[in-house]
């Protein structure tokens, strides 16, 4: 059974030391010391120097850049502490590759049922996670993962911060639809949905013309990644065209690689609201209370 209150440590990786700590605040755990070293060749070291045994553990450790470096990091923590009998759930705020949750092109590898094995295999037992990109990558896990939802934290920020007023919600794809409803409906805005092409080869992002006149109003893009800022970048400009005011962007996880904050100051989009999920200075938005609520929800 995992009893929050009753389990006795959490460990906090380097991806999420901070928002460990809170969420190790708030559970009222025992931070375990730990340390985590790479060496010149690239190789990681994981160092864990409290045993455990026979308790519940939680790991937090986001997966955003460089991705395979702190899955690597939450697989090595995970079999360890399993290894010595923690019963191990893996906080993990942005799961990376879950965007590869189906064979898109002839041989492509599905990488999240990868991930999904290995985290098995590492001894976790559980996951909790925040806005997964999809729920054809929770299917690919045998064991309980849980996606708990950011959009009502983003949207107490935009409401309190009055960052937008009487704002267009816009959905970029068919994809974040469902996101962008729910924070419409928490902003009190009316939504559109775009509709997006991605070449599988390129990555290039095209978003189709949309009827909807956005003449002086405020524009909030919702969507659960921004990554190299392809799909907001486009959308950004098509809501210009449209004759939107301001065009602000609002995300989950902002990894915000490749020139993505070039690429969208040069399209007009005047602010960028992501959450902490990944440490970047685009987090403005805590998420600690979604992932604590979830975890004091758990019982079996
Ligand atoms: C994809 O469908 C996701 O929901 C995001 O729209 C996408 O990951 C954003 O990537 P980028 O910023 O590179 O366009």
């Amino acid at each position: 059974m995992l009893d929050i209150l009753a389990g006795k440590y959490l460990l906090a990786g380097p991806a999420s030391e901070e928002l460990g700590r809170k969420i190790c605040h708030k559970t009222g755990r025992e931070l375990l010391e730990s340390e985590f070293k790479v060496f010149p060749d690239g190789e990681t070291k994981v160092t864990i120097r409290r045993k455990v045994s026979d308790c519940d553990v939680l790991i937090v450790q986001s997966t955003y850049p460089p991705v395979d470096r702190h899955l690597i990091q939450l697989f090595f923590a995970a079999h360890h502490l399993s290894q010595e009998g923690a019963r191990v759930t893996a906080i993990i705020p942005y799961l990376a590759y879950s965007r590869q949750d189906k064979e898109f092109l002839p041989g492509e590898v599905v990488s999240i049922g990868v991930v999904a094995h290995l985290l098995r295999s590492a001894g976790v037992r559980r996951v909790v996670t925040v806005d997964i990109h999809s729920a054809e990558a929770m299917a690919h896990f045998s064991f309980p993962i849980f996606s708990v939802s950011a959009i009502p934290y983003l949207a107490t920020y935009f409401k309190e911060n009055k960052l937008v007023e009487n704002p267009i919600v816009v959905a970029p794809d068919f994809g974040a639809s469902k996101r962008s409803e729910v924070f419409s409906r928490l902003v009190g805005g009316q939504m559109v949905q775009l509709s997006k092409k991605r070449d599988r080869v390129t990555g290039e992002v095209k978003i189709a013309s949309s009827k909807v006149s956005l003449e002086g109003r405020d524009a909030v893009i919702v969507d659960d990644i921004i990554s190299t800022g392809g799909t907001v970048s486009e959308a950004a400009s098509l809501l210009y065209k449209k004759g939107a005011r301001n065009v602000i962007a609002c995300c989950t996880h902002p990894l915000m690689v490749d020139g993505a904050e070039e690429k969208l100051r040069a399209a007009g989009v005047k602010n960028i609201v992501g959450t902490n999920t990944v440490a970047s200075k685009y987090s403005f938005v805590d998420v600690s209370d979604a992932i604590v609520s979830h975890l004091k929800t758990i019982d079996e």
